[in-house]
């Protein structure tokens, strides 16, 4: 009951500036987006923001796992017309929702008609319903990573820096440059030595993306190197509430106030269910 009241409250508060999307995106795996995605969600939610956060990694989600919860139901569920989306939605910590994935489903792109007309009828009733949709997304620069990526208003790219998580990051950003993506995009640097030694892996990327894409990539942030994510993580509690102090927590924070400052939605006049449908149909 305690969902239901809180989730009628929030339609009810629902203002009609539909939600703004993140993605959270790498080509590489391991480089942190779930947990990037989790953190984030969970620091937008405490700032007052209603925020979703939509797991697209259907072969390998691992929300649930981080945050410790079970999912009886998830996407799948929803694509196959058993359950709506407000049922599958679990109620996280500052009363965050998350949308699980589902293992075993198949790709997006892979979808039957019904299915894909279901989550994009679902996904607009959800962006209409809150602030902020965050979109943590598969490894690798698949047709659904590169279909939500390219609906969002904003991509964050994760990167490391290993030369092969900043070769895929690059790559990344190219396909969506490539497919004259009219959103935002941005990068993360994580696991980084240091702040600085971040901030230049950053600027590396971003001034051979400027001259060889003519691309602006913008800097979200960087995320030290943090043995107490790692510690969370085997914990199953996302750091900023496990160690809401450490480096990791403090980083995650200022990437949400800085995300919360500038949540601009795009300027192009078609909504997130247009662009998907557009890619899919
Ligand atoms: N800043 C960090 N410092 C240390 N380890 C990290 C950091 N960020 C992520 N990790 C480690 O990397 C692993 C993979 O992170 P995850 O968020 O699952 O990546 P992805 O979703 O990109 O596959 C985590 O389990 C954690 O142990
Ligand atoms: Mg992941």
């Amino acid at each position: 009951m305690k969902n239901e009241t809180l989730y009628l409250q929030r339609m009810m508060e629902a203002s009609r500036r539909p939600a703004v999307v993140l993605a959270i995106a790498s080509g590489k795996g391991g480089v942190g987006k779930t947990n990037i995605a989790a953190n984030l969600g969970i620091c937008l939610a405490a700032c007052g923001k209603r925020v979703v956060l939509f797991d697209a990694d259907m072969a390998l989600g691992n929300l649930d796992v981080i945050m410790n919860f079970t999912s009886t139901y998830n996407i799948s569920h929803v694509l196959s017309g058993q359950r709506s989306m407000e049922e599958v939605i679990h109620v996280g910590p500052e009363g965050l929702e998350i949308i699980c994935g589902a293992s075993g489903v198949e790709d997006l792109a892979n979808l039957s008609e019904f299915q894909r007309r279901r989550l994009v009828s679902e996904l607009t009733k959800l962006q209409e319903q809150n602030d902020a949709i965050i979109i943590d997304t598969a490894a690798g620069i698949s047709k659904s990573v590169v279909a939500f990526s390219l609906a969002s208003d904003h991509v964050l790219v994760v990167t490391t820096p290993e030369a092969t998580a900043i070769t895929d990051a690059y790559a990344m950003i190219k396909v969506l440059v490539g497919n004259s993506f009219g959103g935002r995009i941005s990068l993360i640097v994580n696991m980084a030595e240091s702040i600085v030694a971040g901030k230049k892996i950053y600027q590396q990327i971003a001034s051979v993306a400027w001259r060889f894409l003519g691309a602006k990539v913008d800097c979200a942030g960087v995320i030290a190197w943090d043995e107490r994510l790692r510690r969370s993580v085997r914990m199953r509690k996302p750091v900023v509430l496990a160690y809401p102090k450490s480096s990791a927590s403090a980083s995650i924070a200022a990437l949400a106030t800085k995300l919360s400052r500038g949540m601009a939605v795009r300027t192009d006049n078609e909504s997130f269910l247009k662009r998907i449908a557009n890619w899919f149909f």
